[in-house]
């Protein structure tokens, strides 16, 4: 089927075949078939790069061309969302018939606003949370919503990220019954349950527009599925050494799957001593360049250097202890054919388009701490593997797991290679996790009665798949937790929320983290320290990432926590009664540590070195702190804790900066971090009157202070940049530059 032989605008035909994309792929034309432009719910099961995202866009089209609908776009992480972002945008130029052109937007932040603006736009690519989010608050757009996507379904089978998704597209349907929805999944063995469940036709099929070659490598040997092998025998020892060599020799790209973080980078290491010799000059400067470019985004710490000095020869590691800054960069650069060889944890397993000729599984094994190794599930090794050999890389892509026996290798050909993917299954009805969407349904007015409820989370696929009599304990056991702590009250058979219900649903957080934050509040409210603070965030089940002390760590803990005895929210458990408390608590404390030394203007390479905490990390542990914080501030408001607002407005700033209370003036200027607000402190400028009287010139005198960013401080602080002092500004820099190439 040709792209314009579509029952679609005329315009959005033309934008793809401007684009080379002049014929559908069979899956795509089965899903026409199957009714996706008719409006018919649909989910399509199909392998990966078989180009299931272009069947969305189709259907997107059509609803805002044709039906003046509105399209929610669903995705289960935010780099997938800002890649489906950039997708839309080449439709961006479409005129729609009321003239106005297709508006596409983003939103994956904030989970304490119904972000009204997101109204204006025809296509809003959001993550599954911040739907949740969305329909909590019950942004008004929301019922103007005729089209959703949800993109990666097989995430439904996810402890963490599946129930979310789930009651997400539950609530959708009950909002809008008419409400179209198109699903995307990985090949799965209960496709039909999940359609059936959505009330949506089932396509599926096994077709890949590019051949992927599955195989096991031993012995300098790849044996493939089909029976073929292919020798590769060169000077690498490694396995995975000579996979990388055999690639870049044959002028290819590889993506090498590590099951850690420490592997990735080791890995990376390697590879590099392996094929620097392969790089040609100027490909070399390019990369010297692109290391220089690494260095100077972000904060400079000895993961930017290991990952500089690695990018210097082609092979780079991408991990989510990276900062998004570095990993940006270094997923654009394999695209554009720069690093040769990219070694990565399963954080690129899913949805994304690399240029990976070979897919190289280093280890099928995950470590989880107290539960030991175990081998992944087929779908994620066949989400790995399917990043090899994207249409628009490559013709053909390999992906090579590794065996160090011969039984190995027979087990990874049958348990992987030949096996089906799994069933997925709901992972809803724990108490911990539905309790949270129980409040959610009441406290935003979707069922005031115990029934109501229970007839919601019947529509569910967990409710689905097992007998939705059994999700009906957890829920019970929900609504009296919620009662018992206030957030609902019951007036005959109807069940309303209270105020502060309300807030906590809206808020996004587990009701078990607001009643920790309430009591704290308010039984300890002449006691709270920044330490408590901390400490009482540190607590809740919405921290997160969690952290354990390192057995060496464990003395210098109990030192701080003897420091700050009395500022913890609890006594320190006796380790010799309750071990697992005890630890608990440590990690407990550390966090709060970590956070109170990142207030206290620790850099971020010596957060790595004294806590081992990461870039990447240390960014989710700030953003999640600083929610967590502005909910205790919320809940301080609702209580009537004035004596707190202040300290606590004041400690949301802090986290987010990373500052000492002394820098808060000067971080509220735009462009002015830690580091610039501690340069301008410590030489005399204080304050904002001091910005304001301090000349323009003195200002660019201190470091990280071009003379653009000067005038646009000068500016905001209300002082008037003369023109005569821009000029001499300007050329005096221009003059320095010109000595500083001369020299
Ligand atoms: N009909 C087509 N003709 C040519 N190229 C296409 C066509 N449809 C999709 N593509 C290209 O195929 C590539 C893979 O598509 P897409 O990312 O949608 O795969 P997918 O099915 O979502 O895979 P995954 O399961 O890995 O997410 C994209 O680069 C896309 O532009
Ligand atoms: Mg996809």
């Amino acid at each position: 089927m040709k792209v314009k032989e579509l029952q679609l605008h005329d315009s959005a035909k033309q934008v793809l075949i401007d684009q080379g994309l002049t014929e559908l792929y069979p899956p795509q034309q089965d899903a026409i078939h199957a009714g996706a432009l008719d409006g018919k719910n649909l989910v399509l099961a199909s392998p990966t790069a078989s180009g299931k995202t272009l069947i969305a866009e189709l259907c997107a089209l059509k609803h805002v061309l044709e039906r003046n609908g509105k399209v929610l776009y669903l995705s289960p992480l935010r780099a997938l969302a800002s890649e489906k972002f950039e997708a839309f945008q080449k439709y961006s130029g479409i005129k729609k018939s009321n003239g106005r052109r297709i508006s596409v937007g983003i939103s994956t932040g904030d989970y304490d606003s119904s972000d009204p603006w997101m109204g204006k736009h025809d296509i809003i690519v959001t993550t599954n949370e911040k739907a949740d989010s969305l329909l909590r608050h019950r942004a008004k757009w929301v019922s103007d919503i005729s089209l959703v996507v949800a993109d990666e379904v097989h995430l439904l089978n996810d402890a963490h990220r599946g129930p979310t998704l789930e009651v997400v597209l539950a609530r959708l349907m009950q909002v809008n019954p008419d409400i179209q929805l198109v699903v995307l999944s990985a090949t799965i063995k209960n496709v039909n349950e999940v359609a059936e469940w959505l009330k949506a036709v089932a396509v599926t099929t096994n077709w890949r527009p590019v051949t992927l070659r599955e195989g096991v490598f031993l012995h300098d040997e790849v044996m493939f599925k089909d029976g073929g092998a292919l020798s590769i025998d060169n000077k690498a020892r490694d396995p995975t050494l000579k996979l990388a060599l055999y690639t870049v020799k044959s002028g290819g790209q590889a993506l090498a799957f590590a099951s850690t973080r420490r592997n990735s980078i080791s890995l990376a290491k390697k590879i590099a001593v392996t094929i620097k010799h392969l790089i040609s000059k100027p490909m070399k400067r390019t990369l010297t360049q692109l290391s220089e470019q690494i260095l100077a985004t972000g904060a400079r710490t000895r993961i930017s250097e290991e990952l500089a000095e690695v990018v210097s020869n082609g092979v780079a590691f991408h991990h989510a202890g990276l900062g998004g800054g570095h990993r940006k960069l270094i997923e654009n650069a394999f695209k554009e054919g720069k690093i040769k060889i990219l070694t990565a944890t399963p954080t690129l397993a899913f949805g994304v388009n690399l240029p990976a000729r070979v897919v190289i599984v280093n280890d099928y094994r995950r470590y989880e701490p107290g539960y030991g190794f175990y081998p992944i599930a087929v779908l994620e090794y066949k989400q790995m593997a399917g990043r090899a050999g994207r249409p628009c890389y490559d013709k053909v892509g390999d992906s090579i797991l590794i065996a160090k026996t011969e039984d190995e290798r027979d087990y990874l050909m049958e348990s992987y290679i030949l096996a089906d993917t799994e069933r997925i299954w709901s992972k809803l009805a724990v108490e911990r996790i539905l309790r949270s969407h129980v409040l959610a349904t009441i406290a935003s007015d979707f069922a005031h009665t115990e029934q109501g409820v229970f007839d919601f989370f019947a529509k569910t696929f967990y409710a689905y798949q097992y007998d939705p009599q059994a999700i009906k304990g957890v829920i019970q056991r929900s609504l009296g937790f919620l009662y018992a702590e206030k957030m609902i009250e019951v007036s005959g058979d109807k069940v309303l929320p209270t105020k502060f219900g309300r807030r906590v649903s809206e808020l996004y957080i587990d009701p078990l983290t607001g009643v920790i934050i309430r009591d704290a509040l308010t039984n300890r409210a002449d006691l709270m320290s920044d330490i408590s603070f901390l400490h009482m965030i540190a607590r809740t089940p919405d921290m997160f990432p969690k952290m354990r002390p390192y057995s060496k760590e464990i003395d210098e803990i109990s030192f701080f926590v003897e420091d700050h005895k009395d500022e913890f929210m609890c006594d320190l458990p006796d380790p010799w009664m309750d071990r697992i408390a005890f630890e608990e608590f440590l990690g407990e404390a550390k966090l709060a540590w970590v956070l109170k030394s990142w207030m206290n203007e620790t850099t971020e390479d010596d957060m790595i070195e004294r806590f081992s905490v990461q870039p990447g990390d240390l960014y989710r542990l700030i953003s999640t702190a600083k929610w967590l914080l502005h909910a205790s501030l919320e809940l301080a408001t609702l209580f009537g804790h004035k004596d707190l607002l202040e300290r606590l407005t004041k400690l949301v700033v802090r986290i987010e900066k990373g500052v000492k209370p002394e820098l808060l003036p000067l971080v509220k200027l735009e462009g002015v971090g830690r580091a610039r607000a501690r340069i301008l402190f410590n030489n005399g400028l204080k304050t904002i009157d001091d910005i304001k009287m301090v000349p323009l010139q003195q200002l660019t005198k201190l470091p990280l202070f071009g003379p653009r960013l000067a005038k646009k401080i000068k500016e905001e602080v209300g002082a008037l940049v003369k023109d005569e002092d821009w000029e001499r500004v300007k050329k005096g820099k221009s003059d320095q530059q010109r000595a500083l190439t001369e020299f």
